[in-house]
């Protein structure tokens, strides 16, 4: 019989023979892992259970939220916050941080999510995903005693010590980085826990296929039009080679299909709000997404700068997001120079 690594085996040899996770880390994921199972299950139960339609609110951003959205936002606050592995949470559907209630224990990790992403494509039955990324508290002074603010959150995206996504489609599949390669766990329904199925994931370099939402062509900015443009004249254009394209609508979806079988992902900034530098969001989405890519091989850029290395200004803040095979990444993002 081949032998069944739980992701509970992974972290603790993780932690002993690598000495790569510290006890509270380990403690956090798997809090993250078995909310992610709980969620999993209420999204498997729909007109069955009172999860699918909309709640009637609005988040901090002006997006109306679904009762799913705030079902797994409570969730993952429930699980997480007596552990004694946090200091606090921030999350895309709460307006401030989350500080860890003075009746539990504080630690030292700071958690962040969007607790339930490609909202729109709930009531459709088409999946959807958790996405998390953890920080350090007080990186720069990890002796001070001071109370936790929101400045404590804004840190670059290189400074996470581990991100990761759970998927809920045909298989609910947790991908989880800790800084050591790309892990994957599918949730075996029966034990009721998740089991390594693939290790070292790699995106390759190349692609052809390319992620965007083509209907905001018209919105774009020159470098970005260039490149789809090139790829949709396929063979007989300047690329050689005929394109794909795909949509899901769930960044947790189209990153996984690009950890999977490479492919190259956009939300790039658009005249739709010019303001705004893009739709996506750099703590909940871009920065957990870029690490995993990043440590799969791959890249992840805003058009002029690696994504792990912007310094965030505000915990909401947006950015544009070009992410997946490496040599199609770097392609659009030279596209940017020298404009
Ligand atoms: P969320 O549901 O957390 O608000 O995120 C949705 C995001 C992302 O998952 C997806 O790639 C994108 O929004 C889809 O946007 P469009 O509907 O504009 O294509
Ligand atoms: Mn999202
Ligand atoms: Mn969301």
């Amino acid at each position: 019989m081949t032998e069944r690594i739980s992701l509970t085996r992974y972290l603790v040899e993780q932690q002993r023979v690598h000495g790569r996770i510290p006890p509270q880390l380990r403690l956090l994921v798997e809090v993250v892992a078995r909310a992610c199972k709980r969620i999993s299950f209420a999204v498997n139960k729909g007109d069955l259970g009172d999860v699918m339609g909309t709640a009637g609110t609005e988040n901090v951003q002006g997006e109306v939220q679904k009762k799913l959205d705030i079902i797994a936002n409570e969730v993952l606050i429930e699980a997480n916050e007596w552990g004694g592995h946090l200091a606090a949470m921030a999350s895309e559907e709460m307006d401030g941080i989350y500080v860890v209630p003075n009746r539990f224990p504080q630690g030292e990790y700071l958690l962040m999510f969007d607790p339930l992403d490609g909202s729109s494509n709930i009531d459709v039955n088409v999946s959807i995903g958790t996405i998390f990324s953890v920080l350090h508290k007080h990186h720069d002074d990890p002796t001070t005693d001071e109370p936790v603010t929101e400045a404590d959150f804004l840190q670059p995206g290189h400074q996470q010590v581990a991100a990761g996504y759970c998927i809920y489609g045909p298989q609910t599949t947790l991908v989880l980085t800790v800084g050591d390669g790309v892990a994957m766990f599918t949730l075996d329904r029966e034990q009721g826990s998740f089991v390594l199925t693939r290790e070292n994931i790699r995106i390759p370099e190349d692609t052809k296929e390319f992620a965007i939402n083509m209907s905001n062509m018209r919105h774009w900015d020159a470098p970005v039009r260039r490149y789809i443009d090139e790829c949709l004249q396929g063979k007989e254009g300047p690329r050689g080679k005929d394109f794909n394209m795909r949509w899901i609508a769930s960044m947790v979806a189209d990153v996984h299909r690009i950890l999977m079988r490479g492919g190259i992902f956009m939300y790039p900034w658009d005249k739709r709000e010019p303001n705004k530098p893009g739709k996506l969001r750099l703590m909940y989405e871009a920065n957990p997404m870029g690490w995993l890519v990043e440590q799969a091989g791959g890249a992840a850029t805003n058009g002029r700068q690696r994504i792990l290395d912007i310094q965030p200004a505000q915990l909401h803040e947006r950015v544009s997001v070009i992410l997946g095979s490496k040599n199609e990444v770097d392609r659009v993002t030279s596209y940017h120079s020298g404009i």
